[in-house]
């Protein structure tokens, strides 16, 4: 019998990690922390939210008081740490929201873990899901491994960066049991269309222009989001305490590639004549600071865990354009209110 406390299960990611492990551990009490931001949504977890052994909280990790008393009335075995604010964008335009998130938030389940968990830390477990970017940029070669040094530029990588070191400085000075890994950009359904890949499906399909930052010559590793929670349920079982994991899809894209590969499937699944979508592409000022390329090398996850992605790209993005097709009404509703606030905001003097 466990008890883990999954922040930010309402969101992309944790949606997939909570629906996971509600399904694959019917013995475990699952609950699911969550603000409910604008990237929170409970209609994500529709198919599980009556499920016997899933739980939903409302609250926010930021809240030390809440937090605290939520450890003394629940008493969790384990956290699996995923609640943050996660679009670059938003973090240029404001960085104090990330720093509040991010670090202060994070900072507060660990100090939470710590005092309610001291003479335990054999028996529970701190799992904080950060991401590629506090490495930094690569040139045109190269891979981030285990090894690289931190080197973040935006303040969202800052931020995760931050985090990441508070976590290990938990392990090495209270001794608490604590695993991170670091992924790189995932893809999927239910994910908001804020970023690249939903948002240009979103536009393709209302034909409407799809935005591309500079030359579109920037490089991302794109990992199907279902591997990347694979992922966490082996870590979080199997990792020693203290390590670290790399989880990537050894899979780069070029940009203007990966939009004008969509804009292809998208002509085929829409019945429109080929090209008609891709003149649609804009190019559009470049994001500030922004991060030339993303690659993992995943070996250390291939080689201890046995880890590698299950489905290749061309499959995983169709079966995301397909999900997106098939679930206008998430998407509208995703869509409609302040999201269009923050598109107006962000594009519109680009
Ligand atoms: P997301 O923005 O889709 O979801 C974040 C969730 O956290 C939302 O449900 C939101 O309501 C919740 N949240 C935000 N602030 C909160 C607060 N103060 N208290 C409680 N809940 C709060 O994010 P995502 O893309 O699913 O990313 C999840 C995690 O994975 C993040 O930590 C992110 O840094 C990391 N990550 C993301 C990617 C990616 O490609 N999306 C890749 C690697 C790592
Ligand atoms: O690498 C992991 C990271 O991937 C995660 O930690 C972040 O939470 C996640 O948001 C993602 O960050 P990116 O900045 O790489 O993702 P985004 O979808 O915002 O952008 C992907 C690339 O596409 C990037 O080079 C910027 C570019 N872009 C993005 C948007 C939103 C465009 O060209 N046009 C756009 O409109």
């Amino acid at each position: 019998m466990k008890k883990i406390i999954i922040t930010g299960g309402a969101g992309f990611i944790g949606s997939h990690v909570v629906r996971r492990f509600v399904r694959n551990y019917p013995e475990y009490t699952i609950i699911n922390l969550d603000k409910l931001t604008y990237a929170g949504n409970l209609a994500n977890l529709k198919d599980i939210e009556d499920a016997p052994n899933y739980k939903f909280v409302k609250g926010d990790i930021v809240d030390i008081d809440f937090i605290n008393q939520l450890f003394e009335t629940e008493q969790p075995d384990a956290i699996i740490h995923l609640a943050a604010e996660s679009h670059v964008d938003r973090s240029i335009t404001n960085p104090l929201e990330f720093v509040m998130t991010n670090v202060v938030g994070t900072v507060n389940l660990l100090n939470a873990a710590r005092n309610n968990w001291k003479g335990k830390y054999d028996k529970t477990r701190f799992y904080h899901v950060s991401t590629d970017e506090v490495y930094g940029t690569l040139g045109e070669d190269g891979m981030f491994t285990e090894t690289t040094a931190y080197d973040p530029h935006s303040p969202y990588s800052a931020s995760k960066a931050s985090s990441d070191h508070f976590v290990r400085a938990y392990q090495d000075t209270y001794g608490m049991d604590t695993v991170i890994s670091n992924c790189s950009n995932n893809y999927g359904s239910y994910h908001f269309p804020e970023k690249l890949i939903p948002l240009a499906i979103h536009n393709i399909q209302q034909n409407k222009p799809v935005p591309v930052y500079g030359k579109g010559e920037n490089i991302r590793d794109w990992l199907w989001v279902e591997d990347h929670a694979r992922a966490i349920d082996l870590i979080f079982h199997k990792a020693k305490s203290g390590s670290t994991y790399n989880i990537g899809g050894h899979n780069e894209w070029k940009n203007i590639d990966l939009i004008k590969l969509l804009c292809t499937i998208l002509d085929q699944k829409l019945n429109r004549p080929a090209g008609e979508s891709a003149k649609l592409i804009t190019f559009v000022t470049d994001r500030a600071g922004h991060d030339l390329r993303y690659a993992i090398d995943a070996t250390k996850l291939k080689t201890e865990l046995g880890w590698v992605p299950s489905i290749t790209f061309e499959e995983g993005l169709e079966k995301t354009v397909d999900w997106y097709l098939a679930n206008e009404a998430w998407l509208n509703d995703v869509t409609s209110g302040h999201y269009q606030d923050y598109y107006k905001e962000q594009y519109s003097n680009r």
